[in-house]
């Protein structure tokens, strides 16, 4: 919905309008998102808002306000967090550990209360969310403060990070807002941002996260806001802090409005009558507990009236008007009978150890991921120890420590492997990382990713040859490596599901083509552990052929820019591998001759640098890419003073503002065409 002021109008005013409607919009749209769960428009439409708004900001900088959503992250890394007093303590909760001690803790209040046992009380239940403590400070709707729970007292300054979880407003909204709103609530991960965080830390070498909770923690107390950004960090609010301007009475009235204002509350949060309601509902959600998307760890009950909360009063460090009725543990003790070691599909290898199986809150475990060797050695876990795991959802239980105590004498330290279990290469571990990897080109677990990445669209271009057919040429034990690609024969597509004479040939002439494709795509498509299409190019550039890229040295690898001691290392073991250099042996005698084009030098385009923003209609941005290359010019990713000339195509961000900020030259689809075709006649 565009403003339609008149066309005369400021250009500054009708952009702070639409920047204002813009603002509105986003965090409409952040809230149906993350809080409901209901979003009403696309990724491709929330983007397009988002960019909107950037550009316009960036075109009228005084314009910014720290509410804006473009603002979540900016702030530049810490050197510490600052202290943070709480205006009134954080307190704790007290725990129940079963459903006698829960019926007590209600028979407790009912005594102080002077209420009959027949009498019922009101209780809020809310799942208890396995996270940390935070609290959020409001004043007059906007989010200012946020600090950890620290000693209950005095907590961290993390405002920078907080402001980074999306689902929280950097703004509340409705008409009746507080002049100063102090929310506590619990920050957490998703069970599945933590998988993933933890494959990544894996992937890059770095040691795991034990559990989603200590995750949540790290990236909360990360120093540099941008990382925390790239953690998806949930919160949900519970409790109420100092409130000036709005009074509430009871718990239930107190998340109602919270959740009006914008604030993400618990949809889980039941309002019950009497302590076997509750003692019901603990049940209900112990079963939920093993399909929920983030770890909950309990349920808290707490007295729904304010009043009755007031006369209850508090202990010093926790009120005696709410209790945490835990749920079983889902850490258990047993023993590690061997460990093993697995092949992830990029080739990292992970010792698995094999347990004495052991139930957890109903589910056998007789396996923990180790991690890796650091972990390992830093835990000083031998097969035969006693342990102790821990599960949580459904992520594959972890071991937390070796119970040293209790060894006998007997038990077995396992070094780190040298040959990899599947394929036999020789294991390598890259500098700086902790992970010990296979780089084998042959190995079966990642001979499917192999595959898929080497044909893909950026490596060596093979249409057709996608997930669903690299899928089926394995399944018929058709490929074993990246070479059998090669090898392959019209009869052998024929013998897929659903496949035509026409498609077929169309298949088997793709893959002739692709003989002929360019040496970097080739390289490139080795998939070599740190050799990102940019690295690739710089190899083929500087060394010509494969030939000499397969020779050349440490020295030589690292004296080109952009390739340091890791990624020629990495390089180098690559082609070490005795097997790795027999599947590219095959791969050229099935004909296989990856092609240089030298750069064209004294064109037109030589030292021209462009950068593309917005949509092309006529080609893609691949195809402009080899276009500008193959003119001598080329291709970045950023506007700066030395940039040659900007393309914008439909819908151009922010680029396009900078580059006329900056004076460079703008072109057309159109023009850029034309441009290049003067440079072919020239
Ligand atoms: S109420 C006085 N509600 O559990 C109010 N706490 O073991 C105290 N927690 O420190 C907190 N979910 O970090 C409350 N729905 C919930 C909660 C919750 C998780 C955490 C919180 C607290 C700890 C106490």
């Amino acid at each position: 919905m565009q403003l339609s002021l008149p066309t005369d109008a400021d250009p500054r005013e009708t952009a702070a309008a639409r920047i204002g409607e813009l603002r509105t919009q986003i965090e409409y749209h952040n809230r149906l998102y993350y809080v409901q769960d209901s979003p009403l428009i696309s990724d491709a439409e929330y983007d397009d808002l988002f960019r909107e708004l950037q550009a316009l900001e960036m075109q009228f900088p005084d314009l910014v306000t720290p509410q804006s959503p473009t603002q979540r992250v900016g702030a530049a890394p810490l050197a510490r967090f600052a202290a943070i007093s709480h205006r009134l303590p954080l307190l704790s909760l007290e725990n129940s550990a079963n459903e006698m001690e829960t019926r007590d803790f209600d028979l407790r209040l009912k005594k102080t209360l002077g209420l009959a046992v027949e009498q019922e009380i009101d209780y809020t239940c809310e799942p208890k969310i396995d996270g940390l403590a935070i609290e959020l400070i409001y004043t007059d709707g906007v989010l200012t403060t946020a600090s950890t729970r620290g000693d209950g007292f005095t907590g961290e300054d993390v405002t920078v990070n907080v402001r980074t979880i999306r689902s929280l407003p950097l703004q509340l909204c409705g008409a009746t807002i507080p002049s100063l709103l102090e929310v506590r609530g619990e920050v957490f991960l998703s069970l599945e941002a933590f998988q993933r965080i933890n494959r990544d830390k894996e992937e890059s070498g770095e040691p795991p996260f034990a559990n989603p909770r200590n995750a949540a923690a790290g990236s909360l107390r990360q120093l540099d806001p941008r990382i925390t950004a790239q953690r998806p960090l949930s919160i949900f609010c519970y409790a109420p802090g100092v409130v000036e301007g709005a009074v509430f009475t009871s718990q239930q009235g107190f998340l109602g409005a919270i959740a009006g204002w914008g604030l993400p509350v618990n949809p889980l949060v039941r309002h019950v009558r009497g302590i076997e309601q509750a003692i019901a509902l603990y049940r209900e959600m112990q079963v939920q507990r093993e399909s929920l998307p983030y770890e909950i760890d309990g349920m808290v009950i707490k007295v729904d009236s304010y009043a009755v909360q007031q006369e209850l009063g508090e202990k010093s460090r926790s009120p005696r008007w709410a209790a945490a009725c835990k749920f079983p543990p889902r850490q258990a003790e047993t023993v590690i009978e061997d460990i093993l070691l697995s092949v992830g599909r990029t080739g990292v290898i992970t010792p698995v150890a094999q347990l004495r199986p052991v139930e957890i809150s109903g589910v056998t475990v007789s396996r923990a991921t180790l991690h890796n060797w650091n972990e390992i050695a830093l835990k000083d876990i031998r097969i035969g120890d006693s342990v102790l795991i821990e599960r949580a959802g459904d992520v594959i239980p972890a071991v937390v420590r070796a119970l040293t105590e209790k060894r006998s004498g007997a038990e077995k330290e396992l070094p780190p492997p040298t040959h990899c279990p599947k394929c036999g290469s020789e294991l390598v571990q890259i500098i700086d990382e902790v992970a010990i990897r296979c780089m084998g080109l042959i190995c079966p677990p990642q001979i499917r990713r192999s595959i898929i990445h080497f044909a893909s669209r950026n490596a060596m271009d093979i249409e057709g040859l996608g997930d669903k057919c690299v899928e089926q040429l394995l399944s018929l034990g058709l490929v074993k490596s990246v070479a059998d690609i090669y090898t392959l024969t019209k009869d052998d597509f024929m013998r897929f599901e659903r496949m035509g004479d026409k498609l077929a040939g169309n298949l088997l002439a793709s893959i002739e083509k692709s003989k002929r494709q360019e040496l970097w795509r080739f390289v490139f498509g080795l998939g070599i552990r740190h050799v990102g299409e940019q690295t690739a190019k710089a190899l083929a550039q500087a060394f010509g052929s494969l030939e000499q890229i397969e020779k050349a040295s440490m020295e030589e690898l690292t004296s080109i820019r952009d390739i340091g001691e890791t990624v020629a290392q990495s390089i180098r073991t690559f082609f070490e591998n005795r097997e790795n250099l027999a599947v590219i042996e095959r791969m050229l005698k099935s004909g296989v001759s990856p092609t240089v084009k030298r750069k064209k030098v004294g064109g037109k385009l030589t030292g021209t640098s462009f950068v593309f923003t917005g949509a092309l209609s006529r080609l893609t941005r691949e195809k402009a890419q080899l276009l500008v290359e193959d003119a001598g010019g080329s291709v970045v990713g950023s506007v700066s003073k030395k940039t040659g000339y900007v393309v914008a195509g439909e819908e151009a961000g922010s680029k396009l503002v900078k580059a006329r900020e900056l004076g460079i030259s703008i072109l057309s689809e159109e023009e850029f065409l034309t441009l290049l075709d003067q440079e072919e006649i020239a």
